[in-house]
């Protein structure tokens, strides 16, 4: 049940994989807009990069059970690319989430401020195996005297989970070295991943991430009652994640997120409420498998 962390480049891991297979993946990749990665080029050519990307769409696809779901999250420009290899790699399509991040937006010149990012939402089949109708509180609107009683259902434009910035107002959320530098730029926030992970799979399924990171999706998995497997080919990276996972932080405990969601039918089963114990800052003491 504990998640496990994998070091190696994902397309290695998922040709040799012959494990139980995949309920839910996400699918946050470097974008190849030359970051600085330790031990990945993020400058390759533009066909290099989605004939990868594809190939990788093709195996999570191999290895997911019917009905299973991919989230595939991207910048807004590449929106073309990612609905077109998921389609060619057998996905079928249920929607594209646009993430409104609560942050600045990127300003242009020439073009609009860029404000969002997508997340591409595909099942394999029809019909998802599991989607479970999430109902939030929203903020007021100022044609509206009062919330709603029962709040309202989750829809495909996502603008209450605030992405982890660079300065002050990331908070303590994003891991950092002594120095207080970020460990890494493109960690996702925690509530990200709770919305996914409780929209799209039940206790006991088995998540993937390719591109785990720092390991943000393991984190809240684990805390959902999920199975989950995560790949990364940094192994400074994987010590990192083998350090969130058995020392949880305040910062990473997703219990305080479970009263957005109050209003959800079936809310006990989708969220257990056995991660509770986790509240006042309690340490895990979970332990996690390692292969470099
Ligand atoms: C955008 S980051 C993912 C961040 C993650 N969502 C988080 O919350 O921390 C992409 C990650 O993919 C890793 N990576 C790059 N190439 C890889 C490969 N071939 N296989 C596995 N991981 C890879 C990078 O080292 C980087 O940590």
């Amino acid at each position: 049940m504990d998640p496990k962390v994998y070091c190696n480049k994902c397309d290695n891991f998922l040709d040799s994989y012959s494990g139980s297979l995949f309920d839910l993946s996400f699918l946050d990749p470097p974008f190849n807009q030359k970051k600085e990665y330790s031990l990945h080029n993020d400058d390759m050519l533009s066909s290099e990069y989605w004939s990868w990307m594809e190939r990788i769409c093709k195996l999570i696809y191999k290895h997911t059970s019917d009905g299973g779901a991919i989230y595939f999250m991207q910048r807004e420009k590449n929106t073309k690319h990612i609905l077109s290899i998921l389609d060619k790699s057998g996905w079928t399509f249920q929607n594209l989430i646009i993430w409104q991040k609560k942050t600045s937006a990127v300003p242009g010149t020439k073009r609009y401020g860029k404000h969002y990012q997508v997340i591409a939402f595909y099942t394999k089949g029809k019909k998802p195996r599991i989607f479970n109708k999430l109902r939030i509180d929203k903020p007021l609107l100022v044609t509206q005297r009062e919330a709603r009683p029962n709040g309202v259902f989750v829809t495909d434009v996502w603008d209450d989970i605030r992405e982890l910035t660079s300065g002050y107002y990331a908070g303590d959320e994003p891991l950092r070295h002594r120095n207080g530098e970020r460990v890494h730029k493109q960690q996702s926030p925690v509530k990200l991943l709770t919305r996914i992970i409780i929209s799209s799979s039940k206790v006991n399924d088995l998540v993937f991430d390719p591109f785990v990171g720092t390991g943000t999706t393991l984190v809240a998995a684990n805390q959902l009652h999920r199975r989950a497997i995560g790949i990364e080919v940094d192994p400074e990276n994987v010590e990192f994640i083998k350090r969130r996972l058995t020392n949880v932080r305040n910062a990473d405990l997703i219990s305080k997120f479970r009263k957005d969601y109050r209003h959800t039918k079936n809310l006990d089963a989708v969220w257990p409420v056995a991660d509770m114990k986790l509240k006042n800052g309690e340490k895990s003491t979970k332990q996690i498998s390692i292969e470099i």
